[in-house]
């Protein structure tokens, strides 16, 4: 067996009703509280007011994430209010990108480096290592595990990129999750960050830089998560089928947080930086002629996931069909979601342009997608994200 790391959150809370731990958790750190929200969910919806009566013994400051996905620019802004404060604790409570805002401020409070210097791939490479500020994370999509995960996600405008920035200390200290947050989330987005977390239970199972407990993390998980995608759409407010989401999406977080993921991801990472499409319905998209290139190699592995998705009776006894050929089941359940969510099943609408399709393919060529289970070169990248134009 070859070495490995597991890390995770201090404490893992889950389960409806657990956000109301917060007043609990923050005098562990000190009482002046800086409190990231989205602007469209936390502002709009009745979470507000019970938040800001549970946090109305401590010192707060609140701040909006600005735009949909978390970029350089803006942070540096959230980061020159974040150190006039001077929070003792930073809550985050939204989804990914708010998560990775409260990730990334904790992170970078510390430090007087510009953020593009611990980017990954195009800063100085500098390191963050020392602790950041205690973060916790409530999550209210279930999605990117970013409430789990050591990494997050920065678009850079001026590089035309999407990095990580990475660090053991920018763990949350908790996470609070509570799939109570996520009812009421629009059906769509639900639908395409719930795509993410598949993706990512699937490619951090079938990595070739996965480790055994997430690997075996991620294969208990992934049936849950694909039986709550089905049952999503047929009662949005149904609590055990958003806690199964909720607790797939952790679990997908887990396991790349301490595997890989793969060609999926890498494309999200090459496109996503590049073009304005979400996260999550690229690697939708891609996940499908992935697992076709990659067919040969995760045959015996796709049929573990098959058979626990069967013990767990969430796959239906196909028998023969399914057993001979389980990467096709897999894309056949994943084709299935595309028309529950009524998703776009090509690119055709944002416009990418084919003669960028090279620069696509390598800027594809990250941390992500060293981890797929077999090499994709170049000309075969090419190939797939044509296929999707
Ligand atoms: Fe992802």
């Amino acid at each position: 067996m070859n070495n490995f790391v597991l890390q995770m959150p201090q404490g893992i809370f889950f389960g409806p009703g657990e956000w109301k731990k917060l007043p609990e958790l923050l005098p562990r750190f000190g009482r002046r509280v800086l409190v990231f929200s989205g602007q469209h969910w936390f502002s709009e919806s009745g979470w507000q007011h019970r938040f800001r009566e549970v946090l109305s013994s401590f010192e707060v400051l609140s701040l909006q994430c600005p735009g949909r996905e978390p970029e350089v620019e803006g942070l540096n802004g959230l980061l020159e209010q974040a150190r006039d404060f001077k929070p003792e604790v930073i809550v985050a409570v939204g989804g990914g990108s708010v998560l990775d805002t409260g990730k990334a401020v904790s992170g970078l409070l510390p430090v007087r480096d510009k953020v593009e210097d611990f980017l990954e791939g195009i800063g100085k490479g500098l390191k963050l290592d020392v602790p950041g500020v205690p973060w916790l994370a409530l999550p209210t999509t279930s999605g990117t595990g970013a409430e789990v995960t050591k990494n997050a996600v920065l678009k850079s405008k001026a590089h035309g990129a999407k990095k990580s920035l990475r660090s053991p200390f920018m763990l949350a200290t908790y996470a609070l999750v509570d799939p109570e947050l996520t009812v009421g989330a629009p059906l769509t987005l639900s639908g395409i960050v719930g795509m993410d977390a598949l993706t990512q239970l699937v490619e951090a199972n079938l990595s070739k830089k996965s480790a055994p407990i997430p690997r075996a993390l991620s294969r208990q998980a992934f049936p849950g998560m694909l039986r709550a995608l089905k049952m999503i759409p047929k009662d949005p407010d149904d609590l055990q089928a958003r806690a199964a989401a909720a607790y797939g999406a952790m679990c997908s977080g887990i396991a790349l947080a301490n595997s890989g993921l793969g060609a999926a991801h890498g494309f999200a990472s090459g496109l996503g930086g590049l073009y304005d499409i979400p996260h999550g319905l690229i690697c939708a998209l891609f996940i499908r002629p992935v697992l076709r290139a990659n067919a040969e190699v995760i045959r015996e592995d796709c049929r573990l996931l098959y058979q626990t998705a069967l013990e767990q009776g969430v796959a239906d006894k196909q028998g023969a069909a399914a057993q001979d050929d389980p990467v096709q089941w897999l894309i056949g359940e994943i084709d299935s979601l595309f028309s529950v969510y009524d998703l776009p099943v090509n690119l055709k609408g944002f416009a990418v342009d084919p003669g960028q399709i090279p620069e696509i393919a390598h800027r594809s060529s990250g941390s992500s997608m060293s981890g797929n289970p077999r090499e994709l070169p170049q000309e075969e990248r090419e190939a797939i994200i044509a296929g999707l134009l």
